[in-house]
């Protein structure tokens, strides 16, 4: 075992060293450096393997690039195909370094870098961190930019590895950020409150982590308060007159309406009232002369036509003849015919007929 350990300690070194994690911005080159010294007793052949390793048990460890008899073979993990190569043409010297080119933030893991020359062995670890530049952040205010209110200016990149610091600065007017204004460098926000006028101007946020930086500008504009209540008397006033305009043409609709049928009313009225004086006239003649006629008709019961013209008219008049005081009445069949009841009926029609004509030859 003594021998063993002196093979081991006096064998194959590799001598590039280093345990802090190397940190690089996507889409850059890296080299991960492996330097080895080769011992005079290593007389195996000589054997380079960079792996992947597992971030848990639960994977296996890739290989990533290997050297193997005096060859390099490259492509062995797909998600790097020839991005992954050695740094120099022969690893064989002692230079066993990669360079991984167009970087990933997948990338990101712990390599080993392995060599073996038999008896010697020897390997090395090392972090790699991808890192992403922030991208372009967006600017962004939040609440009215009005006089007295609170608002939020807002820095945000969508992209970029954490941490990310965000900086805000004015580059107009006096450059500097408002008195009241709280910065809250992690989440790229400024709290205004009891904004002023004074705080209008053009802001630039900067987004920035350890492997780029990028920026965004904002112009603030903050408008003097609005007078709420000139604005509230206005709506009101405006509500008001609408509400007046409404009611004028419903009132003037419904007046309308009103005359219409008011107009109407009077043609019916007129229709029925003042015609009917001349009607009234005209069937007091046509009653005499109908009774007469009816008295022949009643006599003859065949004239049934004028008959049914007579009981017509006689629906008109009745009611109105029944409301008038007797003296009025200027109808007598009908009249007659009521006050005298069944019993003239019953005794015939020239009773009935002689009466009438006596009374009306009394009025006429
Ligand atoms: C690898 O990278 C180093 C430095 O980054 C550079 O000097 C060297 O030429 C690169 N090798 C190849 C093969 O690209
Ligand atoms: C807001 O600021 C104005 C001056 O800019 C001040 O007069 C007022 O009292 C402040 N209001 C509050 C609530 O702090």
């Amino acid at each position: 075992t003594l021998v063993c350990v002196h093979y081991l300690a006096l064998g194959l070194e590799i001598t590039s060293t280093g345990t802090t994690p190397i940190e690089v911005a996507s889409g850059q080159t890296v080299k991960l450096d492996c330097q080895f010294n080769l011992a005079q007793a290593d007389s195996g052949p000589l054997d380079i393997e960079w792996s992947l390793l597992a971030a848990d048990n639960q994977n296996e460890d890739k290989v990533v690039i290997l050297y193997s008899g005096d060859r390099v073979y490259e492509n062995y993990y797909p998600p790097m195909k020839d991005r992954v190569h050695f740094s120099t043409p022969d690893p064989k010297n002692g230079d066993a370094s990669i360079n991984l080119s167009m970087l990933k933030s997948s990338d990101s893991g712990t390599y080993q870098c392995k060599v073996k020359k038999a008896p010697g062995i020897s390997s090395r670890k090392m972090q790699l961190i991808v890192m992403v530049r922030p991208s372009k952040p967006r600017c962004t205010t939040e609440g009215q930019a009005e006089e007295g209110k609170n608002i939020v200016l807002r820095c945000s990149t969508p992209e970029g590895t954490k941490p990310i610091q965000y900086k805000w600065d004015k580059i107009t007017d006096s450059k500097l950020l408002p008195a009241s204004a709280v910065l809250d460098p992690v989440e790229g926000t400024i709290n205004v409150r009891n904004v002023s006028t004074s705080a209008s101007g053009t802001y630039r946020c900067v987004a920035s982590n350890r492997v780029g930086t990028d920026e965004c500008l904002l112009v603030l504009k903050v408008t003097p308060p609005q007078n709420t209540a000139g604005m509230i008397a206005g709506i009101i006033i405006t509500l008001l007159l609408l509400l007046l305009i409404v009611a004028i043409l419903v009132f003037c609709w419904l007046r309308v309406r009103r005359r219409k049928k008011y107009e109407k009313e009077i043609c019916n009225e007129i229709r029925e009232d003042v015609p009917p004086p001349k009607s009234r006239i005209s069937t007091a003649r046509s009653f005499t002369i109908g009774s007469q006629r009816s008295s022949l008709g009643s006599m003859s019961p065949s004239n049934l036509p004028e008959y049914t013209l007579k009981s017509q008219y006689d629906k008109i008049p009745s009611s109105e003849e029944y409301e008038r005081p007797p003296s009025q009445a200027p109808l007598p069949p009908p009249s007659a015919m009521r006050m005298g009841g069944p019993s003239l009926n019953r005794m015939g029609a020239i009773p009935v007929m002689i009466p009438a004509q006596n009374r009306d030859g009394s009025i006429v």
